[in-house]
């Protein structure tokens, strides 16, 4: 049973928002494919989908060779992306923050700890783990930076019908919306 999708903040627009750790692999993927699919569902005038990292390291750079070349192939693209870093204010901007592996999830709740609305945000279950809408699986988005391709090819297979659900979820979420 996947998750619930929190409710929205505001009447005209859904913010979700993907973090890991670098902001080059694992988020950037979701950011592209959950994008893209929103986008094909029509929802793109409602629908806002960024990414971030909790680390700093590689801020302002493209996505990893790896993650590009994996989302090439399968028709995406991933030639916009620019890596940031999460700060305080995603957890008044954001209505749904999915983080991307546990520790990634932990690093969010210590951060919400000192945010506006950051407590808000926990109590209202907007910040979650991105495989907590797997409708295959629960647990972390296994970080592929220190392995090989075939960890890119995992994490799309995982981030594609995962933003098949978010999207069902949200494009019902439209319609059930005052
Ligand atoms: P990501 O992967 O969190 O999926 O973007 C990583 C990228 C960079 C590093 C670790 C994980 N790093 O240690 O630089």
């Amino acid at each position: 049973m996947t998750a619930a999708l929190p409710a929205p903040r505001r009447p005209d627009r859904y913010a979700v928002g993907l973090v890991c750790l670098g902001n080059i692999c694992r988020s950037p993927m979701a950011d592209v494919v959950l994008a893209q699919r929103v986008d094909e569902a029509g929802l793109a005038g409602w629908v806002s989908v960024d990414s971030c990292g909790t680390g700093d390291w590689h801020v302002g750079q493209p996505m990893d060779r790896r993650a590009a070349a994996t989302l090439a192939a399968e028709g995406f693209d991933p030639s916009r992306h620019r890596a940031r870093q999460v700060d305080a204010g995603w957890f008044a901007t954001h209505d749904l923050l999915l983080a991307m592996d546990a520790a990634n999830l932990r690093d969010l709740r210590a951060l919400a700890a000192t945010a506006p609305r950051g407590a808000e945000a926990l109590a209202e279950g907007r910040v979650l783990l991105f495989r907590d809408l797997d409708p295959c699986g629960t647990g972390d988005v296994p970080d592929p930076y220190y392995g090989g391709d075939d960890g890119f090819t995992e994490v799309l297979d995982m981030v594609e019908r995962t933003a098949a659900v978010l999207v069902d979820r949200l494009h019902r979420r439209l319609w059930t919306t005052p």
